[in-house]
């Protein structure tokens, strides 16, 4: 037997104080994860508990936490609808990144056309490959899981976290890194929908690795992750799209989500689930206030009569529809939607006209 000395004694004390600790705060929050992807309600979750072990709250614990920034990659072409949205986007990106709150990193647009174009001295830009002619079928977004795969594997980059962005989206409040450490952070769609599309799920996830309720009802943006687990699902999410896409049944299903379930179906292989944060964005017109949600998704059109009535599929005496802008920007001011409209849509409004007027050289887009 080996007599310890009394030091070695207490930090052998210590150090199983330490391990037991580690392991109860490890078990207490992968129970508090599964809770938080069940109800969406983390937020006041979050703020309410107290750790058990040490007594005291959680959100003290996380403000002496030192900053985990992640970097924003945004994935864009060079056709002139991608170029004005990404020019907004990254206006606002330099507005909020160092407000309080906020753990926003570095940025690059991840430029899938091959070639550099006009923006690159206004927005960081790394330019990768497209996919070779043919392979996307005139559906263009199966690029940006081959734009991923390429950026991760030439760019340096610093941060140990990614949030995976696109051209409609504005930040709308400064962005705390949502993830924790192996889980990463998603916006849950209502229309993602793994339990109904069984059959053509299972044609890519099969069985034995387990039930397709473990795949998240997502798709790859908004999403914060880890770097090395990106690595390891880009690879494979371009291959699942792909896959997806050479089967006319799944292809006919899925439509234009088809990568969104790709992106869903490679991290569930990976065994990666996510956080869903149905407060990482808004969505207008259906989502009516901005609240404490971090960015505005402009996708749907904002349709309304001057009475400030909600005319969806129909267009709207008053509209803003980034569709309208296809071939170039909007113009500078864009007159505000009549009385009676939601907040969100005249905040979405109010900013795009905030960036227009501060950006150089706005319509020579
Ligand atoms: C936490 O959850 C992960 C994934 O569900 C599991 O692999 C891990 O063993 C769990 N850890 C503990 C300490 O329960
Ligand atoms: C996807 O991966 C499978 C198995 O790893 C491989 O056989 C197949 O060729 C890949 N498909 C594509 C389109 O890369
Ligand atoms: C924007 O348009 C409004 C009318 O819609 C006008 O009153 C205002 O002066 C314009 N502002 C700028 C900066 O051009």
């Amino acid at each position: 037997m080996v007599r310890g000395s009394p030091l070695f004694l207490v930090l052998l004390g210590v150090g199983f104080f330490f391990g037991t600790y580690n392991l109860l705060t490890t078990i207490i929050h992968n129970k508090s994860l599964g809770k938080l992807a069940a109800d969406g309600s983390d937020r006041t979750l979050e703020q309410n508990s107290i750790d058990p072990v040490i007594q005291m709250p959680r959100k003290v614990r996380i403000a002496e936490n030192p900053k985990l920034p992640f970097h924003v990659a945004l994935t864009a072409t060079d056709a002139p609808y991608s170029k004005w949205q990404c020019r907004i986007m990254y206006y606002w990106y330099k507005k909020v990144k160092d407000l309080p709150g906020s753990e926003m990193g570095g940025f690059t647009r991840v430029l899938h056309s091959g070639k550099p174009d006009n923006l690159m001295d206004e927005i960081p830009t790394f330019v990768v490959d497209p996919l070779p002619a043919g392979l996307d079928r005139g559906y263009i977004v199966l690029n940006r899981p081959w734009a991923f795969v390429q950026w991760l594997e030439k760019a340096t980059i610093e941060e140990e976290y990614i949030l995976m962005a696109e051209p409609d989206h504005i930040f709308v409040n400064p962005l705390p890194n949502l993830a924790n450490g192996g889980y990463p952070a998603a916006f849950p769609f209502f229309y993602i929908k793994p339990a109904e599309n069984e059959n053509n799920i299972r044609k890519f996830y099969p069985e034995e690795k387990g039930p397709v309720t473990n795949i998240d009802p997502i798709g790859n943006s908004p999403v914060i992750i880890k770097k090395t687990l990106l690595e390891k699902i880009a690879p494979t999410w371009m291959n699942v799209s792909l896959r997806m896409k050479d089967d006319p049944e799944t292809d006919k299903t899925f439509g234009w989500v088809l990568e969104m379930y790709a992106y869903a179906v490679a991290s569930a292989l990976h065994g990666v689930q996510h956080i869903l944060r149905k407060d990482f964005m808004l969505q207008p017109p259906w989502d009516l206030d901005v609240g404490q949600k971090f960015i505005i998704h402009y996708t749907y059109g904002c349709d309304y009569s001057l009475k400030g009535e909600l005319t969806y599929g129909k267009i709207g005496e008053w509209r803003f529809d980034k569709r309208s802008y296809l071939r170039g920007p909007p113009p500078r001011n864009l007159s505000l939607p009549p009385k009676g409209v939601p907040e969100s849509v005249v905040t979405l409004v109010k900013m795009v006209n905030e960036a227009t007027a501060n950006i150089p050289e706005w319509d020579t887009e």
